[in-house]
């Protein structure tokens, strides 16, 4: 049993939450009201955690920034890591023990809230934290982690030393994508495109060799091409930026479905520019569906899929795996705190590019 003194008057827990309306009202942190279970505080399926980090996605400023006020007031965010305050019986989780996890905003309350009280069976993600690791850590990687594992599921048959491109490399998603590709699958090179400033990291990850995308379209697709040249082709290409411009380039750089090659993207907006994202950002492109459609009706030999995180039975264990055996990288861009900075963090993800996670400590 808990020692937390739980400030809950007439079976609602009374919390402050990062909160909003609608994409053109401002975020603001106030107390909100959520309804517990008379005398359990939880149901059976449920939990109630008491959050100690939370991180941000873009994911979390699409939220925002799609919302027109129908829902009346909606709290930020998908990824926490805190303490187990309540366990439902149902669950296979102890009070006091400390969880990270994700789960989307859309269905119910986000995670930007000093308690979260959610059914575990139904979230992305959740997991305990390693032995060792901090909240900060945990909080900041699992929408992105579990996205970039998902991504080599696509992949019939045993990836070691196969060859991996990582269009995006520099990316929160891309460098799990790295560091479970070289360190958990063993695969034999890792290839990334990312700018100079994310390079140092893209190789301490595990990257073989990485291509800057920044020098043009051109550079980009003849460096590729010679590393095939050299090399043999890809195997699985993972594009985490929506870099299809290689789509049309398939003949020289993946294998074809027949010899277990497969383009997976990361479903994702068309732009960095999370403030002023509309619907055709989000809309997949001409290319893409025009390749989808060929590979169905039999008319091209490369298989493209699309990755949207989805909850898996196998992810906590690999990342436990990774961290004890290896460590991970976890990729923060910095770590604040939450009652004083949450809106300069807020501005840094929605203004994209800058490559990493922004932790809040709450
Ligand atoms: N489908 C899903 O379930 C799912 C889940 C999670 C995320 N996502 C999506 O995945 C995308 C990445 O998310 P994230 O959190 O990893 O983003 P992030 O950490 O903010 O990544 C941004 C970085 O991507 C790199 N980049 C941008 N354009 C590039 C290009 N043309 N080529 C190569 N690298 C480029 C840049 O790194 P450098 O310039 O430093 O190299 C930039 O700093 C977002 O669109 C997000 O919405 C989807």
């Amino acid at each position: 049993m808990s020692s937390v003194t739980l400030p809950i008057v007439d079976n609602e827990l009374k919390v402050k939450a990062v909160t909003y309306k609608s994409k053109y009202a401002p975020l603001l942190i106030k107390e909100i009201s959520i309804p517990v279970t008379p005398g359990s505080i939880v149901k059976q399926n449920e939990l109630l955690v008491q959050v100690k980090a939370t991180s941000l996605n873009p994911l979390d400023c699409l939220m925002k920034n799609f919302n027109k006020g129908w829902l009346g007031d909606r709290v930020l965010g998908c990824d926490f890591a805190g303490v187990v305050i309540k366990a439902g019986s149902n669950t296979v989780f102890k009070e006091g023990e400390e969880i990270y996890g994700s789960f989307m905003e859309v269905f119910q309350r986000g995670t930007f809230s000093e308690y979260i009280l959610f059914d575990p069976s139904t979230s992305l993600v959740c997991e305990k934290i390693p032995n060792g690791m901090s909240f900060e850590d945990a909080s900041s990687m699992p929408m992105v982690s579990c996205t970039a594992y998902q991504c080599f599921q696509f992949y019939k048959g045993d990836l070691k030393d196969k060859k991996v491109l990582i269009l995006g490399a520099g990316s929160s998603v891309g460098s799990y994508a790295v560091q479970i590709a070289k360190h958990y699958f063993n695969v034999g090179t890792v290839i990334g495109t990312c700018s100079p400033r994310s390079s140092d990291k893209v190789f301490k990850l595990g990257a073989d060799g990485f291509v800057d995308y920044t020098k043009g379209v051109t550079s980009k697709i003849n460096e590729l091409l010679k590393f095939v040249k050299i090399n043999g082709k890809f195997d699985i290409i993972i594009d985490v930026v929506r870099d299809e411009i290689v789509i049309d380039y398939f003949d020289s750089l993946l294998k074809t479905y027949k010899e277990n090659g497969v383009f997976v993207t990361v479903n994702g907006p068309y732009t960095d520019d999370f403030k002023n994202i509309g619907l055709i950002d989000v809309l997949p492109s001409f290319r893409r569906i025009k390749q989808y459609t060929k590979y169905a009706l039999g008319l091209s030999n490369y298989k493209a899929e699309t990755e949207i995180v989805h909850s898996s039975d196998t992810y906590g264990e690999v990342i436990a795996k990774l961290y004890e055996e290896r460590g991970l990288n976890f990729s923060i861009n910095s770590v604040r705190d939450i009652y004083s900075d949450f809106q300069e963090g807020y501005d840094l993800i929605e203004g994209g590019k800058i490559g990493g996670k922004v932790v809040f400590k709450w």
